[in-house]
C-alpha cells in the first residue's frame, strides 16, 4: 500500500498552486444530473478517488459517461437502468447516499445501502429520509438497505432541519425540484457547495429562491435539461496549501479560487499573524520570518469556522508560539490526528470536544497513521515542519480529497513523495 514521504529540510515554500475543482461541490452535482433528462457537461471536476467512485456508481446506474480532451465529462442519464447505490460502492463513500434525493424525485423509487458509522462520527441519516417522509415517500430499512418509494411525484411540504446538515441539505434539494409543489427547507446549510448546487439545479431549469440563505423555497417543475456548468475552486484544499506557507513561515498564492468562500478561516490565518492579499481569483498568504501566533477556535457550519480546516489548524497551533484551545462542534470524533501528531512530539490534551495545544517550535519526523481525509492533510503539514523524514501510512485517505498532492508540493518546493 502506497505510503507519503514528506522531508522538508529546505522548511520554506514558494511560488503558486493552481487549486482544483471542489470535491464536495462536485459529488452532489455529478449525482444532481440523475435528474436530468438530457446530457449535462461538466468542467473543473478534480481528478479524486470519490470522483471515480462517483462515476462507477452512475455507471452502475445504467448512466452514459463520455470525457473529452479538456477534462469535461458528459453525464447522461437519459438511461438510467437500475435505481440502487450497493453496499460496496456506499461503503467506501458515504456521499453515494446522495443519490437517494434524484432518483427519488425523478423516478419515484430507490433503493441505497445505509451508510455505516464512519471514522470521524456516527454521521446518521435521519434527517435526510425525514425530509423526504415529509415530502410523502414511504422508506422502509430493509437488509441494510433504505428502500424509498413514492406514489407518484413527491409533494412539497415544509421542512425545519433540526441540525445544519451539508448533505441532508443536498438531498432535500435534489428531492424537491421535480416535487409537485412548494418545498421550504428551513435551517438549511448555506456552505458554497450548497449554493453551487443550488445554482447548477436552476441553470438546469430548477425554480430555487433564497439561495445562499438559511430558508430555501423551491417550487417543483417537471423536468430538468442537461446544461454546460463549470464546479467552484476546493476552499478546503486551497486553506489546506494556505495552512502549509504559514507554518513553513512561507510566502504562497492560490490560484484559481474564490477568496470570499474562505471569509473566517482567512480572518484566522490574520489572527495567527499571517499577511493576506485577495484579488477576485487568488489568495497570497505571506508568514515570512514571523512564528505563527496561537489562534482559539470553534469549528460551525458555514459562514463560520469550517471542521474541515481544524486539523490543518491544529498543526498550525501546535507549532505556534504559546497555548491555544479548538473546539469541534462538528463531528463527535474528529480528534483522531491528536495521537499522531503526538507521536511527532506535539503538546496536545484532548478534553471531551475541546483540544487544548501548547506550541512547541518544531515537530520530528515520525511514521504516522492516516485516518481520514482532513487529519492525513494535517500529517502532511506536520511533515512539512518536522526534522527528518515523516512517513504517512494509509495514504488512500488523502487520494480521496487532495488532486495531484506530490506534484503541487513539489511545484512550490516541497519534498512530498510516494514510495
Ligand atoms: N447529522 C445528523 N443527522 C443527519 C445528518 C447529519 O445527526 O441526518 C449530523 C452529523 O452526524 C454531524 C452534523 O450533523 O454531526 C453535520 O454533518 P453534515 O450532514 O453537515 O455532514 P455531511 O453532509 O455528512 C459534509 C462534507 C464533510 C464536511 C461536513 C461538514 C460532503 C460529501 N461531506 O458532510 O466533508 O466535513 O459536510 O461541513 O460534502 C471532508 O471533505 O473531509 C468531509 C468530511
Amino acid at each position: 500500500m502506497d505510503k507519503l514521504v514528506v522531508d522538508n529540510s529546505q522548511g520554506v515554500l514558494s511560488g503558486s498552486v493552481d487549486i482544483s475543482g471542489s470535491k464536495n461541490a462536485a459529488l452532489p452535482i455529478l449525482m444532481a444530473c440523475l435528474l436530468a433528462e438530457t446530457p449535462v457537461k461538466l468542467g473543473n471536476v478534480p481528478h479524486l478517488m470519490d470522483v471515480t467512485t462517483t462515476l462507477h456508481l452512475l455507471g452502475s446506474m445504467g448512466v452514459g459517461l463520455l470525457f473529452d480532451e479538456n477534462r469535461c465529462i458528459e453525464i447522461d442519464a437519459s438511461t438510467v437502468l437500475h435505481k440502487q447505490a450497493t453496499y460496496d460502492l456506499v461503503k467506501t463513500m458515504r456521499a453515494s447516499i446522495l443519490v437517494l434525493g434524484p432518483l427519488l424525485g425523478r423516478f419515484g423509487e430507490a433503493k441505497v445501502s445505509l451508510p455505516g458509522g464512519c471514522a470521524i462520527g456516527t454521521r446518521p441519516v435521519n434527517i435526510h429520509l425525514d425530509g423526504m417522509q415529509k415530502m410523502g415517500a414511504q422508506i422502509d430499512v430493509e437488509n441494510g438497505y433504505i428502500v424509498a418509494r413514492s406514489q407518484g411525484r413527491l409533494k412539497g411540504a415544509e421542512i425545519v432541519m433540526p441540525m445544519v446538515t451539508v448533505t441532508g441539505t443536498e438531498n432535500l434539494i435534489m428531492a424537491a425540484v421535480l416535487a409537485e409543489g412548494t418545498t421550504i427547507l428551513r435551517n438549511a446549510a448555506r456552505e458554497p457547495e450548497v449554493t453551487d448546487l443550488a445554482q447548477f439545479l436552476v441553470k438546469m431549469g430548477a425554480n430555487i429562491t433564497g439561495i445562499g440563505t438559511d430558508t430555501l423555497v423551491i417550487e417543483g417543475v417537471c423536468r430538468l435539461k442537461g446544461v454546460e456548468y463549470a464546479v467552484i475552486p476546493d476552499r478546503i484544499e486551497a486553506g489546506t496549501y494556505l495552512a502549509a506557507a504559514a507554518i513553513t513561515q512561507s510566502k504562497l498564492t492560490v490560484n484559481k479560487v474564490n477568496p470570499q468562500h474562505l471569509g473566517a478561516v482567512l480572518d484566522k490565518f490574520m489572527e495567527a499573524g499571517a499577511k493576506i492579499k485577495t484579488t477576485a481569483e487568488s489568495i497570497t498568504i505571506d508568514m515570512r520570518g514571523r512564528r505563527l501566533k496561537p489562534v482559539n477556535l470553534v469549528t460551525e457550519p458555514y459562514p463560520l469556522f469550517p471542521t474541515d480546516m481544524q486539523a490543518q489548524f491544529m498543526v498550525m497551533n501546535a507549532v505556534a508560539d504559546g497555548d491555544s484551545v479548538i473546539e469541534e462542534t462538528i463531528f463527535e470524533n474528529r480528534f483522531m490526528h491528536v495521537p499522531e501528531l503526538a507521536r511527532m512530539g506535539a503538546q496536545i490534551e484532548i478534553d471531551g470536544n475541546s483540544a487544548k495545544i501548547r506550541g512547541v517550535p518544531r515537530l520530528k519526523g515520525a511514521t504516522v497513521m492516516a485516518t481520514d481525509l482532513r487529519a492525513s492533510a494535517s500529517l502532511v503539514l506536520a511533515g512539512l515542519v518536522a526534522e527528518g523524514e515523516t512517513v504517512i501510512e494509509r495514504v488512500y485517505h488523502i487520494d480521496r480529497g487532495y488532486e495531484l498532492i506530490e506534484e503541487k508540493f513539489h511545484k512550490i518546493g516541497a519534498q512530498v513523495f510516494r514510495r
